[in-house]
C-alpha cells in the first residue's frame, strides 16, 4: 500500500487526493454537484477560453458557476497568448471567480492543434514557459494556485512532458497533471503510467496522474505504480458519479464498492437531470426553457448510465430524447428497479475511445521549437470545447 497523504494544492489540502477531470460539455455545475455529493476531492469546471473571458462573452460568464459550498472553486482556462491569458487570470482573481486555476495543454482536437493550441503548444517551449509564467504572475497577488494539465507530447517522436513539467515548475505552478497519452493517440490505446512515474521522479511540485482510471482500485494502482500525489478521473465517472464514493472509500482503505441496482441508477439519473434543470433554470430568462435545456443536456448521459443493463432500444431512445422531468419520470418508471448492476461493465472504457491519427499542426511547427510567436487564430472564442 503506498503512503497516502492529502494532495497539497497551494494553500489547499485535498482529501482524498482525487480530481474530477475537466470535461467540456460535462463538468458543469450540476454534474459537479452530483459528483461532490458522493465524495471528497477537487471538481474542475468546464474549460473556459481566455479570449471569451476577456471579451466578457455572456455564455462564458454563465459557465463560470459554482455551488455555494464548492471549495476550492476550480476553473480551467484555455489560452495561447500570454497577454490574453494574464488578462483572463486577472479577471478571475479580481472578481473572485475561482480559488484554483488550471491551464489546459492537453486538447488534441484538430481545430485546436492545427492552430498551435492545446496539446500542440508545449512543443514551442519558450511560448509555453512564457504563457505559464504570465498566468502564475497574474494570480500571485491573490494567492490563487495555478496548475497545468498536459499530455506526453505531440507523438512518440515529439515528447515534451518532462521538459514542460520542469518549465511549469520553474514558472511557479502548484502542481502538474499528466494524461499519459500523446496528442496523436487521442483517446486510443492505454495511458502510459510509466511516463507519469518518470514525471513524478523529475519534479518537486505535486504531480497528478491521469488516464484510464475506470475503477477506484485503478486509482490505488496508479498511485502505487507512479508515486503520484493525486489522481485525475475523467471518463470513468461518466454515468457513474458514485465512482467518487468508491474512490473515497479506497483511499481510506475501505473495501466497499458500489454496485447499484437499476432502481438506484434511475434515482441517480433523476437527481442528475434535476440538478441540470436547476442550473439551466437559474441561467435562463424563461424557466420553461430552462427545464427543456437541462433535459437536453442530460440526454448525452443516458447511454453511459444504462451501459450493460438489459434495457430495450426503444426505451433507451426515448430516454435520450426527453424534454421534461415528467417525461423522464414516466420513462424511468418503466425500468426494472431490481435489475442488478452489470458487473461486465466494470473496468471497461467508457466515453471517448477514438482511434489514433496524425496531429494537425500549423506549417513549420515542428521545425521551430524556440519560436515564441503567438500562433495566429489559436485563441478560441467559444468556451466549453
Ligand atoms: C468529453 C470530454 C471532454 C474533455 N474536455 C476536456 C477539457 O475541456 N479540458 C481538458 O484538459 N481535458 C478535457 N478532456 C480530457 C480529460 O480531462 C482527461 O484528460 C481524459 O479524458 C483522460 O482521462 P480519463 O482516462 O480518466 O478519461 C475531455 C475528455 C472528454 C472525454
Amino acid at each position: 500500500m503506498p503512503v497516502l497523504r492529502p494532495l497539497t494544492l497551494g494553500p489547499y489540502q485535498v482529501w482524498p487526493p482525487v480530481v474530477l477531470a475537466p470535461m467540456a460539455g460535462i463538468t458543469n455545475v450540476g454534474f459537479r454537484r452530483l459528483c461532490r455529493e458522493q465524495g471528497g476531492g477537487i471538481y474542475v469546471c468546464e474549460m473556459i477560453t481566455t479570449r471569451a473571458l476577456v471579451e466578457r462573452n455572456p455564455k462564458t460568464l454563465r459557465m463560470i458557476a459554482f455551488g455555494d459550498d464548492e471549495k476550492p472553486r476550480s476553473l480551467q482556462l484555455y489560452g495561447t497568448d500570454p497577454e490574453i491569458t494574464a488578462a483572463a487570470v486577472r479577471i478571475v482573481v479580481e472578481r473572485n471567480l475561482a480559488d484554483h486555476i488550471d491551464l489546459n495543454f492537453g486538447c488534441p482536437v484538430p481545430k485546436v492543434t492545427r492552430r498551435g493550441g492545446g496539446a500542440a503548444l508545449p512543443w514551442r517551449r519558450r511560448l509555453f514557459a512564457r504563457l505559464v509564467r504570465a498566468a502564475v504572475d497574474a494570480a500571485a497577488p491573490s494567492g490563487v494556485p495555478v496548475t497545468v494539465k498536459m499530455r506526453k507530447g505531440i507523438d512518440d517522436d515529439h515528447l515534451t512532458y518532462v521538459e514542460a513539467g520542469l518549465a511549469a515548475q520553474e514558472a511557479g505552478v502548484a502542481a502538474v497533471a499528466l494524461h499519459g497519452r500523446t496528442a496523436s493517440q487521442r483517446y486510443s490505446g492505454t495511458a502510459d503510467w510509466d511516463a507519469i512515474a518518470t514525471l513524478k521522479q523529475a519534479l518537486d511540485v505535486p504531480v497528478l496522474g491521469n488516464g484510464d482510471i475506470w475503477e477506484a482500485d485503478d486509482a490505488l494502482r496508479m498511485v502505487a505504480h507512479t508515486g503520484v500525489d493525486g489522481v485525475v478521473v475523467g471518463r470513468g465517472c461518466l454515468g457513474r458519479p458514485w465512482l467518487f464514493a468508491d474512490l473515497e472509500a479506497a483511499f481510506n482503505g475501505r473495501p466497499e464498492r458500489r454496485l447499484p441496482t437499476l432502481g438506484e441508477v434511475a434515482a441517480t439519473m433523476r437527481r442528475h437531470a434535476e440538478l441540470l434543470v436547476d442550473q439551466f433554470v437559474a441561467g435562463a430568462r424563461n424557466p420553461a426553457r430552462g427545464e427543456r435545456d437541462g433535459c437536453t443536456d442530460f440526454r448525452k448521459h443516458v447511454a453511459w448510465y444504462l451501459k450493460g443493463f438489459p434495457v430495450g432500444g426503444e426505451l433507451r431512445r426515448s430516454l435520450a430524447m426527453i424534454e421534461s422531468l415528467a417525461q423522464l419520470d414516466d420513462l424511468l418508471g418503466k425500468l426494472d428497479p431490481t435489475e442488478p448492476f452489470p458487473v461486465t461493465a466494470l473496468g471497461q472504457p467508457r466515453g471517448r475511445t477514438n482511434s489514433p491519427g496524425k496531429v494537425a499542426l500549423p506549417d513549420g511547427w515542428l521545425a521551430s521549437r524556440d519560436d515564441d510567436t503567438v500562433p495566429e487564430g489559436a485563441e478560441m472564442d467559444d468556451s466549453g470545447g
